[in-house]
This record gives C-alpha cells, structure tokens and sequence, in this order.
C-alpha cells in the first residue's frame, strides 16, 4: 500500500525541516482520527530524504518540481532531469504562475511535461489543477490524472492555457472586490470575511458559483449580474491598502501584522485550528464520495 517517494532540496537543513512538516501534519492527522498511527508510520516509511537529485528521480515514474518560481531555475532543473530521469518519466510542475508553453520552452520534454498546481495547504486541500502542453502525450495526460486521483485528491483538466488558473483567477476576482469593499469603508475586515465564510463560501464547499447560479435561477442570475456588475471593482493592480503595508513590511501572519495583528502564539493556534477545520471537511466530503 502506499506509493514510494523521493523528496529533493538543495540542502540537508530544508530536508529535516520538511521532515519536520510532514511528520507533524501526519501527527495531526492521527489525533482527528483521519489516519492510524501505524498508518503514519507506513506514510513516513516509504519517503527517502535526499539531496542527491540523481538518487532522487533515477527510478521515478512521476517527478513534481515545486522549486522556486523563477523561469531560469526552472529550466536548468529540467535540463539535469532530461539526463538523469527514466526517458518515460512524467515531470510536472507545482508552477502557480507560468504557462506550460514557457515552462517547456527551453526543453525536449513537452511530451511528457504537465502542470500538477496543488492548493495550499496541499496536504489537505484535494483541488489539483492539472495543465498540459499542447504536445503531451493523451496517456502522459490520463496516467496524471489517475494517479492525482489515487492519493485522493480531486484533479481538474484546463482545455487551454490561462493565466492564474482556475482556483486563483476567481480568488484573485473575489479577495480584489473584498479589499474594495474595506476602502470603501463599506464594512470591517472581519464582516467582509464573515460575510463570506458564512455566507457564499460556506455553500462552495459543496457547491459551486455556476450549480449555485443554477440553483437560484439564471433569470435571477442574469439580472444580480446586470445590476451589480457594473459597480464591482474593476482595478488591474494590487490595492492601496496591500501595497502600503507591504511597504512596511507588514505582510501578514508571518510579520505579525497585515490587516489584522498576530503574536506567534495565536498564528499557531490559528493555523492548527483552520487545519483540524479543514480535516473536519474533508471527512465530510470524502463520506459524500463513497
Ligand atoms: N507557496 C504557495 O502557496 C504555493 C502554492 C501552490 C504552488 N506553489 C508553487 O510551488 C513552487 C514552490 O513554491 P514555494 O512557495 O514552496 O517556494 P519556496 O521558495 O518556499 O520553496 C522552494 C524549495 O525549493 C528548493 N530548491 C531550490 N532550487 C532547487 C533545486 N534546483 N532542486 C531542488 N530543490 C530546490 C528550495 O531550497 C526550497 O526549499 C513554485 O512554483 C510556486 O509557484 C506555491
């Protein structure tokens, strides 16, 4: 049971604290009752830590690149997996930004190339968008669909390239009109986000914008759109209110201060929270699968 991996850094130190990571995410895993504790051992077992890129993908079948989002990194990582992975290896990225068409562009490896873009937090969030290059191989195609599928995650296939993807165009759309709405002096930070946690985005768990809009009616839809549209922020850049505070490096839980104020102990408490809330959900959604 369980799939073999290799996990590649630059450095023995990011390997322990990934080690780290993982093993405490595991950990969290067992107390909401979602894995067993020998289940976590297994998991742990068949992951090999190395900083040996060779050792890494010798025999892989499958390689995620998930290294920094910088075109030239990128391309020379590709040129060392060309010599030293399997010819039939599939190499995917975790890219967030670039198109597959500039991913593959300094490469042989277009046939077999794919974007796999896992949603943070990865481990628990199961939306994999998955982006070909109009050269992939159908099987190259289907063999990552399947395998996204076996760790339980639920893939999406874009028919054509766009920028941001699915999952952070409409998220860039909505958190643009949020931080409008906060300018505008409309309502507090933390109505806006109760105005969707409780609201839309308690729906979107299980049902999305477009079975929503059925849902309430397209002749309804069609005239919320006519009469609210024409009012939505249409800004091309970063709001004001982003752009200053990170001028004074106030970027958010990780400097202690963005919108709202952080001390380290809350960031903890928080993110175990939202993590055992998103292992509640998944419970849910994976019992709704069966
Ligand atoms: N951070 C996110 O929320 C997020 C979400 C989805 C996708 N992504 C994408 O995942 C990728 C990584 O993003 P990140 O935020 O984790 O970056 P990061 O800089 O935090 O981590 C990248 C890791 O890659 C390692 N690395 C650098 N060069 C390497 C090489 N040649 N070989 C092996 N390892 C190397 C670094 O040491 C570092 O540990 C990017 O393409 C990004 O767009 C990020």
């Amino acid at each position: 049971m369980g799939i073999p991996s290799w996990v590649n850094d630059i450095k023995e130190e990011y390997l322990s604290r990934a080690k780290t990571i993982i093993s405490d995410n595991l950990s969290l895993q067992v107390e909401e009752g979602m894995l067993t504790e020998q289940g976590k051992q297994q998991a742990e077992s068949l992951m090999t830590f190395t900083t040996d890129l060779h050792e890494a993908v010798q025999d892989a079948d499958f390689i995620i690149e998930a290294i920094p989002e910088v075109i030239e990194l990128k391309w020379q990582l590709y040129q060392n997996l060309a010599e030293t992975a399997k010819p039939e290896a599939i190499i995917a990225s975790n890219t967030s930004t670039f198109p597959i068409s500039r991913l593959a562009e300094k490469t042989s490896l277009a046939e077999r190339m794919m974007i796999t873009h896992f949603f943070n937090p990865a481990h628990l969030v199961p939306l994999v968008e998955i982006v070909k290059h109009e050269q992939t191989k159908p099987e190259v195609v289907e063999t990552t669909l399947e395998l996204i599928r076996t760790i339980g995650k639920s893939p999406v296939l874009l028919k054509k390239e766009i920028n941001g993807f699915i999952a952070n165009r409409l998220q860039t759309a909505l958190v643009r009109e949020a931080f409008y709405l906060l300018n505008e002096g409309i309502a507090s930070a933390e109505d806006i986000d109760t105005a969707v946690t409780a609201g839309p985005g308690f729906r979107w768990a299980f049902t999305g914008p477009i079975e929503v809009a059925d849902f309430g009616g397209l002749d309804t839809w069609e005239r919320v759109i006519d009469n609210v549209a024409p009012d939505l922020d249409k800004s091309v850049e970063a709001p004001a209110i982003i752009r200053d505070r990170v001028k004074e490096h106030k970027l958010g839980t990780k400097s202690g201060e963005g919108i709202f104020h952080y001390d380290k102990t809350s960031v903890v408490q928080k993110l175990n929270e939202r993590d055992r809330h998103f292992i509640q959900l998944g419970k849910i959604k994976n019992r709704e699968e069966v």
